[in-house]
């Protein structure tokens, strides 16, 4: 049928030039590395212990082989790579988007690898391995995912549609984020189980509205800025190159507990990455430490230093 012209708007949005215009675009992340799983048959997937529970939904689909390895403090996998066998895959999350390095160096030595970059919309990826995005950690989306991937499964796969989850996006801008946080949730438990789709109209359209250049600028100019006032205690060093953009600033400290609920008391909100890895790693390990004691300071593009400040003087409070 042909498309309507005339009548009623739609919702008005700039135009821009999407980022990832070359991959493949699909409803979510998980369902990005369902795709992978799928198209390369892989038989066993070697995952970190530090990394977001929903990467198992996939791997429960398909009733594959899994096996957790743990990181370092640096974020480097312990692990030989040598063991990789032909049908089986190497999972390696871009932490924070601050892992770029680390993920050129595996590709060197390891085969079958699969880079989860959920964590790292800006990060290119790497020719020949195959890479899977999940825009709505950087942007306000509620959903939507992008792959690279050199083989294209030629099975039919539905549209999806997005409208419906836009309730926690909006109300956010009328409300304020409490009131709608349970919508937000809702929305991400609605995502789970999902068939792979490819990327409905709505969020593709919105992927080509966006100021990639301003928001990668701000999140570098706001990562700095703490850096510069927190790296002294900070646990954790970084190496940021000119093309880093992170995700959040980590902050890994020795009593994060007690300043998580100190920022959550001013209305400072820090996500814990990740709940499930309380359950997965024993409690001497680094990673264990990790997600009790690490905060996700927000450095995305509705703030700067005035923002910034808030947060630095809260943490001064107490560190
Ligand atoms: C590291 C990581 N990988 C993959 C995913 C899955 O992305 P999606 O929620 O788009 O399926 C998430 C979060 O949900 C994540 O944190």
């Amino acid at each position: 049928m042909s498309k309507a012209i005339g009548g009623y708007f739609e919702l008005e949005l700039a135009w821009s030039e999407e980022y990832h215009k070359n991959a493949i675009r699909l409803n979510t992340g998980r369902n990005a590395f369902e795709y992978i799983l799928r198209a390369k048959q892989y038989k066993k997937v070697y995952l970190p212990y530090f990394t977001c529970d929903v990467m198992l939904e996939p791997i429960r689909k398909l009733n594959i082989e899994y096996q957790f390895y743990s990181i370092e403090e640096n974020f480097i996998p312990k692990f030989d790579f040598s063991s990789v066998n032909e049908n089986e895959a190497f999972v390696y999350t871009n932490y924070f988007g601050l892992c770029d390095s680390i993920v050129k160096g595996i590709s060197k030595v390891c085969k079958n690898l699969i880079i989860d970059n959920a964590q790292a919309f800006y990060s290119k990826p790497i020719k020949g391995v195959d890479t899977l995005y999940s825009p709505r950690k950087f942007f306000g989306l509620s959903d939507g995912a992008y792959l690279y991937m050199n083989k294209i499964m030629d099975t039919e796969i539905s549209i999806d549609i997005s409208y419906k989850r836009f309730n926690h996006l909006l109300g956010r801008f009328d409300l304020g984020a409490e009131k709608f946080y349970n919508s937000f949730r809702d929305n991400d438990k609605g995502l789970a189980w999902q068939p792979i789709k490819q990327m409905s109209k709505l969020t593709h359209r919105l992927l080509t509205s966006i100021d990639y250049d301003y928001i990668k600028t701000t999140r570098r100019n706001n990562f700095l800025y703490l850096h510069k006032h927190l790296s002294e205690t900070n646990k954790l060093s970084f190496n940021i190159s000119d093309d880093t953009v992170p995700m959040v600033y980590p902050y890994l400290v020795d009593n994060g507990k007690e300043l998580k609920a100190k920022l959550i008391e001013n209305k400072v909100f820090v996500a814990t990455y990740w709940p499930n890895v309380l359950k997965w790693a024993q409690k001497d390990s680094f990673e264990y430490n990790f997600t009790n004691n690490l905060l996700a300071l927000p450095i995305d593009q509705r703030y700067g230093e005035e923002e910034m400040n808030r947060i630095i003087e809260i943490i001064k409070t107490i560190i």
